[in-house]
């Protein structure tokens, strides 16, 4: 790829129901960075299959899509045929905006005969762009994206936008991580509320089958109990911890995701529990979305920009 020269003219495309944010990014510095909302047409075909067209001109332009990826598997195809295309019609660079990211918990083969998704994910993404930018990509067995991606990212952490959620509308936080994998996050987002945190130990038997330890509850009472963790599935992980803080007597907890996939009636499943509330990240479109990562993502796509044209 040629080096990026400057990051004025930068396009933005939004693949669908990517719409807001990819208006959000557009304006983020007003006239500053001087990116433009582009208009990319997506139909499908009577038999099922995508129909793209760029409806604005982008040879020679640095052209970003922006498609979180939920439900990744009907959406791949579409992002895919956008980035080729736009290399074939003469874009100068192709970069992704990845609200969501998408295959990174499969990071090892769990059962004879599987393969290593997330790595197999992670080359096709690195073959169609030249660069990407995501929210806390679920980093466990894979410790930087680079381990798996071969073209630059960048990694907007959301734990300022929690902790500043937590801030203005918590009073007396206590954060609880849900198992040990949420402890990075859990840790940051505490350190920046100034508030005190712990992380139980889960034990995951099926899909839809999770154990929690127990929390030590005795220094809490009279505190507010807020469960962070960067993704809610199943949300089993969140019920099993949010009973646990109800059978030690604490207050309904609220429950914090950055990525609010909600698998089924996982979300309708939650709010039955003894909880006060379900807060997520809008990384992924939902009902429970409250706090908006468009700002820092935006600084994040600049500084990409920025990096690329070193
Ligand atoms: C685990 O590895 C993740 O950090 C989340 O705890 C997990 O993805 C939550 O899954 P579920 O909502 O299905 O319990």
């Amino acid at each position: 790829m040629s080096a990026i020269q400057d990051n004025e003219g930068a396009i933005i495309f939004a693949m669908p129901s990517n719409e807001a944010l990819a208006h959000e990014l557009v304006s983020a510095f007003g006239k500053e960075a001087a990116w433009e909302y582009g208009r990319l047409q997506y139909r499908q075909f009577p038999d099922g299959e995508s129909n793209l067209r760029y409806l604005d001109e982008i040879a020679n332009r640095d052209v970003i899509l922006v498609c979180s990826l939920d439900k990744p598997d009907q959406k791949i195809m579409p992002l895919y045929f956008a980035a080729c295309i736009a290399k074939e019609l003469g874009a100068r660079s192709v970069g992704l905006v990845l609200p969501y990211l998408a295959y990174m918990r499969q990071d090892a083969c769990f059962n004879p005969g599987e393969g290593i998704t997330s790595a197999h994910f992670a080359r096709l993404i690195s073959k169609i762009c030249d660069w990407m930018v995501t929210v806390d990509p679920h980093l466990h067995r894979h410790h930087d994206l680079s381990e798996i991606y071969t073209i630059p990212s960048l990694v907007v952490q959301a734990a300022p936008s929690i902790a500043q959620w937590i801030t203005s509308n918590v009073s007396l936080p206590v954060l609880v991580g849900p198992d040990e994998e949420s402890a990075q996050w859990v840790a940051a987002v505490a350190n920046l509320a100034t508030c005190p945190y712990t992380v139980l130990n889960k034990v995951r038997l099926g899909d839809h089958e999770v154990q929690v330890s127990v929390p030590d509850t005795d220094l809490w009472q009279g505190m507010t109990p807020v469960l962070v963790d960067d993704i809610a599935s199943t949300a089993r992980t969140m019920m099993a911890a949010a009973g646990h803080l109800k059978k030690a007597g604490m207050a309904p907890p609220i429950c914090i995701a950055v990525h609010a996939l909600f698998a089924e009636d996982a979300y309708e499943r939650l709010l039955a529990e003894n909880v006060a509330q379900v807060v997520s990240c809008d990384t992924v479109l939902h009902s429970s979305n409250q706090i908006s990562m468009a700002a820092a993502l935006a600084v994040g796509v600049k500084e990409m920009l920025q990096n690329m044209r070193k």
